[in-house]
């Protein structure tokens, strides 16, 4: 299969009630797709079943053999409690594929040099309990990308970060796309545009475009009535969210 991943014909949800409807979509190696959708859409929820992290209620998610995959969760959902250093959750990022553990200097060589690039080495020993939203962040980024995935997803990944960071973020995405694919969802439709190379609207079903235009009429096609402003003709910002039925 030449694909990384695929997702046939999924429907998932929880206790019962369905949040995604009938969803295909294909990942293949150097695949940029922002991920855009009103809250409450299943932006998540796709990507839980993707990570097999809950099982659909029917179709098949089907991954090429050894595909290891980064996952930054969206930080709201992380136990801010649990008592383990930074430096912990980097390395758990290789139990999470699988990947053989290096040795332990390969491990702290490569955790020194995440950390360098996020530029947080003063906090390796510290309890994620006592970050910052933003610096959790950076960090889940760390953990995302020790295992060397081919496939990298990104919930949110710039909720709480400041703008210096979001941009060395946006440039080092566009590095590790050159050696991965890369799935990533944000509400910021003017980066994502600016960044990716197709679109994926999920908003109970999902709606693919082969292009990274959001146009109004890509948002429209998901019957969204979400409003943007427009700079000539990258749309700018969504103003206005709302509930679907
Ligand atoms: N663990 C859960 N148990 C029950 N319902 C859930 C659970 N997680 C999510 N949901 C529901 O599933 C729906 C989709 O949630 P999901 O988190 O996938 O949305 P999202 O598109 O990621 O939204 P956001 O933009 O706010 O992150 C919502 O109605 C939510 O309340
Ligand atoms: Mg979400």
């Amino acid at each position: 299969m030449s694909n990384l991943l695929q997702l046939k014909n999924i429907s998932a949800g929880y206790e019962g009630k369905t949040v995604l409807r009938e969803v295909n979509l294909n990942v293949n190696p150097n695949d940029f797709v922002g991920i855009i959708g009103p809250n409450g859409g299943g932006k998540t929820t796709l990507l839980k079943v993707l990570l097999e992290l809950i099982e659909p209620y029917q179709g098949s998610v089907v991954k090429k053999d050894g595909l290891r995959i980064g996952y930054l969760p969206q930080i709201n959902t992380i136990d801010k409690k649990f008592p383990i250093s930074v430096k912990e959750v980097i390395l758990s990022g290789r139990h999470a594929n699988n990947w053989k553990l290096g040795s332990n200097k390969k491990n702290a060589q490569k955790i020194d040099e995440l950390l360098q690039f996020v530029g947080m080495n003063q906090y390796k020993d510290t309890a994620i309990g006592d970050l910052s939203g933003g610096q959790m962040q950076r960090i889940f980024l760390c953990r995302a990308l020790i295992s060397n995935p081919h496939l990298l997803i990104l919930d949110e990944p710039n909720t709480y970060v400041d703008k210096t960071f979001e941009e060395n973020l946006y440039n080092l995405l566009s590095e590790l796309n050159k050696d991965m694919a890369i799935l990533l969802v944000s509400h910021d439709v003017g980066t994502i545009s600016s960044m990716v190379k197709t679109i994926a609207c999920v908003n109970g079903g999902l709606h693919y475009h082969e292009s990274n235009k959001i146009t109004n009429e890509v948002l429209k096609s998901y019957n969204c009535p979400i409003e943007i402003i427009s700079h000539g003709t990258v749309p700018h910002r969504v103003l206005k969210t709302h509930k679907h039925e």
